[in-house]
């Protein structure tokens, strides 16, 4: 088939998201992406709350597939199907979206396809370079850090992960240390800038040990240890401490994941090595920092690196659509018959 215009849906943390992705002529264009974000919603929370998240999928779920199909300038009619996030995630979340793609999908008689949400994720950067299988993705987010060997649309092996947090997660953990906002992601980036990354030298886990596992938890709690010492020793926390902090914790993240992405991409490569290629994506790809730390692990070890745009690195739908349009050109046929997913492993 020449040409295809799939919907895409995606709701399964605190992002409700819909995108019009076509590709024609072997060419991927994203006509519209849609994001509502929940962050103001759970903000006074200090992270997401399952049942308010849910509730708020479920209002904004129409407007924002409303909005895609208007920003692509078509109707249901114009589309070939519906991609919708099937798991892992909340699973109220995740039951919005599913509850409306099948309304959708058959009130308009569209072919339902459900995605895997990292799946999305790890394809991503196909849709936005000329990436062929295989390649090495590590996939880094508020829930999820592995090393996965992707080798099509629905073949993946895992060469690692962390054991406990995930990076996102300690990001957003020691912006709450800090009193920072949420997403703690993109303002302790943004602090990270003004600080110094050696005031503070933080542990980098399992670095010792041989193998792509990761661990993020013993950072958090040392972020917390030197902030409790400086409130104790000075009375409470100048801007400058915080800077510094999140300089020393964001270097400490991203030496962890060089050195990991190091071992995988050798591991990788011994395999596979006439395709020598690491690709990044999740929500933590979206860190200037530690893109350019694994740019120069592959830059290093001779392979190519590729990296989504940000906005297509956090949560978004046009990664679910593009996801369904890799199934569907591998012939895996559109089904109605499937639940949503809590868990649901690559
Ligand atoms: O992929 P994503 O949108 O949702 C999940 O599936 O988890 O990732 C969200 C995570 C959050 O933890 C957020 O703090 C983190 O990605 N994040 C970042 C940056 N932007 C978002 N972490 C570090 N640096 C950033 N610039
Ligand atoms: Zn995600």
């Amino acid at each position: 088939q020449a040409q295809r215009t799939l919907l895409g849906i995606e709701s399964s943390c605190d992002d409700t998201a819909a995108a019009v992705v076509r590709v024609a002529d072997g060419e991927a264009e994203v006509l519209s992406s849609i994001v509502d974000s929940q962050t103001d919603l759970h903000a006074e929370f200090g992270g997401v709350v399952p049942e308010l998240a849910a509730r708020a999928h479920a209002e904004k779920l129409d407007l924002c597939v409303e909005a895609a199909l208007a920003e692509a300038g078509l109707g249901l009619s114009d589309l070939d199907g519906i991609a919708v996030t099937a798991g892992p995630g909340l699973i109220g979340g995740v039951i919005s979206g599913v509850m409306c793609a099948r309304g959708i999908a058959a009130g308009a008689g569209l072919p339902l396809i459900p995605v895997n949400h990292l799946a999305g994720h790890a394809l991503t950067p196909r849709l936005t370079d000329d990436l062929t299988f295989p390649y090495l993705m590590l996939l880094v987010s508020g829930g999820h850090c592995q090393f996965l060997l992707v080798s099509g649309p629905q073949e993946f092996k895992r060469l690692g992960g962390t054991i406990d947090d995930a990076p996102g997660e300690a990001f957003d953990k020691t912006a709450r240390l800090l009193g920072l906002p949420q997403p703690g992601g993109p303002v302790v980036e943004g602090r990270a800038k003004s600080g110094d990354p050696k005031r503070f030298r933080f542990p980098r886990p399992l670095l010792d040990r041989p193998g792509c596992d990761m661990s993020f938890s013993g950072l958090k709690t040392a972020v917390l240890r030197a902030r409790d010492a400086l409130v104790a020793d000075q009375g409470g926390l100048y801007e400058i401490d915080r800077d510094d902090l999140c300089a020393g914790f964001q270097a400490a993240v991203a030496d962890v994941l060089a050195e990991k992405s190091r071992r995988a991409l050798a591991e990788y490569m011994a395999l596979n090595p006439a395709q020598p290629m690491i690709a990044v994506a999740g929500g933590v790809a979206a860190n200037t920092a530690i893109r350019e730390a694994l740019q120069s692990v592959a830059a290093e070890a001779g392979a190519g690196f590729t990296a989504p745009p940000l906005r297509l690195c956090t949560d978004n739908a046009a990664m679910i659509a593009w996801a369904g349009i890799e199934l569907l050109n591998a012939q895996v046929p559109p089904t109605d018959d499937f639940s949503a997913r809590p868990r649901w492993p690559l």
